[in-house]
């Protein structure tokens, strides 16, 4: 199974999807906007079964919680070039091609014909592949193969194809990060967590899952163009501390995901999130996605830590009053994100950053 099926096979959808044939709209079904439907908030009648704790993810590195740790004195120098090469925006800031470009354009129309997505995805060898391999998978398969691009499409529908567009790209350039692959590996890690928690959390916040999946998967796209600026700043050396990697997300994956979403026209929402989420209090154009996207990171973290205490203690962040949801349906919900994080990881045991 590709990497981009495995992704939205596991996050995108929860249950297997009707049987299908070719239809001439990609219009959404009554099914589909049933299954859209925010879902009542879970209450502790519904709790979960307990789940264990995750231990310490230790195979990769966590840049993300070195603001204590000092700069090796030989990569001062790098720290210095990366930054000033930031600030005078002298790096890559890749294009979204235009074919994936006009996809996620005519996706996010309601009115988009099937035919017409096809005719567009036909253009784009890799996309297509991708296309029929997810929705030829187990979870999306009906009682026949999709054998054509249309048939895919519609299998999938329209907001899952523009994600799965959204996904790719980023495979295709955070694969440029020559020798970062520890820090590719765990860029993706995170990402397809948070996707994971993210639509866990919308859920009980009463917000559209596709879309909260889409800002979990998203929100830090500034890292991707981040990682190919420090791997050739550091002429594709492996051994770069995560110190550095750490400080230059920290001060610049805002700015620079803010520049990218401009430059790949991400819906609105995202675009807004991709540029404030850590101070979430301050996005006051997308409030409810940007204290979505700092909670599930939290959430990530202190999973991957393995920090049972500081994740509980988590309950008290004030993500949750932004996101509506109530003091005494914390704990289920972090229960659920426990069971939730534990099948990202154990599905993502062969999964692996995408290789140049
Ligand atoms: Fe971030």
């Amino acid at each position: 199974m590709g990497v981009l099926s495995w992704i939205l096979n596991r996050f995108f959808r929860r249950a297997p999807a009707r049987a299908v044939v070719a239809v001439p709209s990609a219009r959404p079904s009554a099914a589909d906007a049933r299954r859209r439907e925010p879902r009542e908030p879970r209450t502790s009648a519904a709790e979960p079964a307990a789940t264990p704790f995750p231990s310490a993810i230790t195979h990769l590195p966590h840049p993300d919680r070195v603001a204590v740790e000092s700069i090796p004195e030989r990569e001062a120098v790098w720290l210095d070039a990366i930054e000033r090469r930031v600030v005078a925006g002298d790096f890559d800031l890749p294009q979204l091609p235009s074919t994936t470009l006009a996809v996620v354009e005519l996706a996010a129309d309601p009115d988009a014909a099937a035919a017409r997505l096809a005719a567009l995805v036909e253009r784009d060898p890799v996309l297509s592949s991708e296309l029929l391999k997810t929705a030829n998978s187990v979870l999306f398969s009906g009682t026949a193969p999709a054998q054509t691009l249309q048939q895919a499409v519609v299998r999938l529908g329209a907001r899952q194809l523009r994600g799965l567009a959204f996904a790719l790209q980023m495979k295709r350039v955070v694969s440029r990060a020559k020798g970062l692959t520890a820090y590719a590996d765990s860029f993706w890690r995170q990402a397809t967590s948070m996707a994971k928690l993210a639509r866990e959390v919308a859920a009980a916040a009463r917000l559209d899952e596709d879309e909260a999946f889409l800002v979990g998967l998203l929100h830090d796209i500034g890292k991707v163009p981040l990682l190919d600026l420090i791997a050739r700043e550091v002429n594709q050396r492996s051994d770069v501390s995560r110190a550095l990697v750490g400080r230059v997300f920290a001060k610049f994956h805002e700015q620079v995901g803010s520049q990218l979403a401009t430059r790949w026209s991400l819906p609105f929402d995202l675009a807004q999130v991709a540029g404030c989420h850590h101070d979430f209090a301050a996005n006051t154009a997308s409030p409810r996605f940007a204290a979505l996207a700092s909670l599930v990171h939290g959430l990530d973290l202190q999973l991957a830590l393995g920090s049972e205490p500081s994740f509980y203690e988590l309950r008290q962040r004030p993500e949750f009053e932004v996101l509506g949801i109530a003091p005494e349906a914390r704990g289920v919900l972090l229960k659920a994100c426990v069971a939730a994080f534990q099948a990202a990881q154990a599905e993502s045991n062969a999964f692996a950053a995408p290789r140049p």
